[in-house]
């Protein structure tokens, strides 16, 4: 392909052509979001990209004081755990990939690595433990979380500013305040009306005079501020062996839950080689499982890869068709092949180019395959979520791309008494009913089941793009099982449509997932896309009867926020999916 998005003119256009331009589409035109969030920020020496500004400066300010892209996001994730409770976390866990900039000499050519902190199955749990548990939240939901050990082993690795100086803004954060965005006062008031059995939560979440959070009150946090200085004070070990590790055992065993002392001193978090193919010339990272979302992006790249994106056009619904049929497989496999690889043999030709000939061999281009077609030996019976990821790019070529979660907003309601925060729901992404995976999108599948100390499957996919050593794209997104189809889409709309960040990352998107095996679009209904949808629709696509107007827009898939880099200026693009994010940048 000779174009090169690094020497685009299109993207060397100013941030107010942008925003005019941005104006006109019907993007700005069915979803409201604010000016700020809708530029394109640009910068030379430092990026943030996140969905809270408080953190996004917090993390611009480590960079300013001469903090790598590493230091930052230790302080934007622990930010994010204050700013941002429905997803940023420490009782939860996720992935970071690290691109960690140019070698001794400069001319070395990087090689990213991926930080895995996934939560982990407690030793007490077994496959079956909740085969007729329905429950989606509460105590026995809890994995053994990650996410302190994960950014732990980020600094140990990379880090060039003290712990406690990075963990610092956080309980100060939590210590005086901030103020409650629209987004955030809605989350809280909807979860105080629902969560009379989680008293702890209330205390804490609770507005202290008893009446509804509104936009601009501040939310005080002083257990978290406490926990938040312990873990800068005494490392990261407080929270799996010291005192907050006592916390979250006290709080399990006053609830006949499962997680002990040793379940919280044996976690470890892992660096993995990610998985990687090239992509019309571009190289993709992404994580390896315990995720299968790196997987698919790049099984779903590879097929792609075999036809022509760019001519058929981003609004035709030949692409958008092949978008579709590469996910549908993509999907399919991770049901077939994918959970943790220490329990479970993962086929890696699952990544490979001719795999994905193989795969594609029955893709036909005037028609939808049928779900149930690629089933094969997988028995079929009958019969809200959050996660947030930020993108964070220094002036001395070292970036990074991190996705984390507590699974559902707000994870499992749980807040550990005493030590103000929530712990995460993730023990729901393991395949609690082994051996049921239904046409409705259940799945039951071996590799995915529960086991003592086995990580549960994750869809999260932090993904970095780079052409010839040279960092090009960082961006991942939350959205559950639509994650891979996010990054899926923005990584297309940047390589094959020549869209600017600021378009890519606003275009509508695409998702299938195999089962359910409907095709979901986000402007479903929008009169501009109607011509394609016919055309799809005609192919046999499903959409089912999901045409929803959701507030002020069309229904929304993930937020992604992201970077783009260009000889050595940096883009950054804050989704405005889920609220106010903010790109900050270091002129
Ligand atoms: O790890 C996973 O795949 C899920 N726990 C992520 C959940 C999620 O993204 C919800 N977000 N909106």
């Amino acid at each position: 392909m000779s174009w090169n998005p690094v020497f685009s003119s299109r993207l060397g256009r100013s941030s107010l052509l942008l925003l005019i331009a941005a104006s006109f589409t019907c993007f700005s035109r069915t979803v409201a979001h604010s000016a700020e969030t809708a530029s394109l920020v640009e910068a030379r020496r430092g990026m943030v990209v996140c969905v809270n500004p408080e953190a996004s400066d917090a993390g611009l300010q480590v960079l300013q004081a001469g903090g790598n892209a590493v230091d930052a996001a230790i302080t934007v994730a622990l930010c994010l755990a204050v700013t941002f409770p429905e997803a940023g976390n420490i009782g939860g866990g996720g992935f970071m990939m690290v691109w960690p900039g140019p070698g001794k000499g400069g001319d070395a050519i990087p090689v990213p690595v991926c930080i895995e902190y996934r939560e982990t199955c407690p030793a007490a749990i077994t496959r079956d433990s909740f085969f007729d548990e329905h429950r989606q939240e509460g105590h026995h939901t809890v994995g053994v979380p990650g996410t302190i050990r994960g950014l732990a082993l980020a600094h140990h690795k990379y880090g060039t500013r003290p712990w406690a100086e990075l963990v610092a803004p956080a309980a100060r954060l939590a210590k005086e305040g901030f103020p409650v965005d629209a987004t955030l006062a809605a989350g809280l008031n909807k979860l105080l009306l629902q969560t009379s059995d989680y008293p702890e939560f209330r205390r804490v979440y609770g507005k202290p005079d008893g009446t509804v959070w509104a936009k601009g009150d501040r939310l005080v946090q002083p257990d978290l501020a406490e926990t938040l200085s312990v873990i800068a004070a005494d490392g990261p070990d407080a929270f799996y062996s010291g005192a907050i590790a006592q916390r979250i055992v006290d709080e399990m065993k006053a609830n006949g839950e499962a997680i002990t002392s040793d379940d919280l001193a044996g976690y470890r978090a892992n660096i993995r080689q990610p998985v990687h193919t090239s992509y019309r010339g571009y190289d993709i990272y992404a994580p390896p499982p315990p995720s299968a979302g790196g997987t698919q992006l790049i099984e779903c790249l590879n097929i792609l890869e075999q036809y022509d994106l760019a001519k058929l056009g981003s609004k035709s619904s030949q692409a958008a068709h092949l978008i579709a049929e590469a996910m549908r497989r993509a999907g399919c496999d991770r049901v077939r092949y994918q959970g943790d690889p220490a329990f479970t043999q993962i086929p890696p030709a699952l990544v490979t180019k001719d795999y994905a000939k193989r795969v594609s061999q029955d893709l036909r281009l005037d028609q939808a395959t049928r779900s149930e077609d690629l089933a094969k030996d997988i028995k079929l019976s009958d019969e809200p979520p959050s996660t947030t990821h930020f993108s964070i790019a220094d002036g001395n070529g070292m970036a990074v791309s991190n996705t984390y979660t507590l699974q559902n907003s707000y994870g499992s309601r749980v807040v550990v008494r005493g030590a103000g925060f929530l712990l995460n729901n993730e023990m729901t992404d393991f395949n609690w009913q082994p051996g049921v995976t239904t046409r409705a999108g259940r799945v039951g599948t071996e590799p995915n089941v529960m086991a003592p100390g086995k990580r549960m499957l994750s869809s999260q996919c932090p993904t970095l793009v780079a052409r010839n050593g040279k960092l090009l794209l960082v961006t991942g997104s939350p959205g559950g099982r639509t994650i891979p189809s996010t990054v899926l889409c923005v990584i297309v709309n940047v390589l094959d449509f020549e869209m600017s960040l600021r378009d890519a990352v606003d275009a509508p998107r695409w998702h299938h997932q195999w089962f359910p095996d409907r095709l979901q679009f986000e402007h479903l209904g929008d009169p501009e896309f109607a011509q394609q949808i016919i055309e799809l629709r005609a192919m046999k696509h499903d959409f089912g009867n999901d045409v929803r107007k959701l507030g002020d827009g069309y229904r929304r898939q993930g937020d992604a926020h992201s970077i783009l880099i260009r000889d050595g200026l940096l883009q950054g693009a804050a989704d405005w999916r889920r609220t106010q994010g903010k790109a900050a940048g270091l002129p």
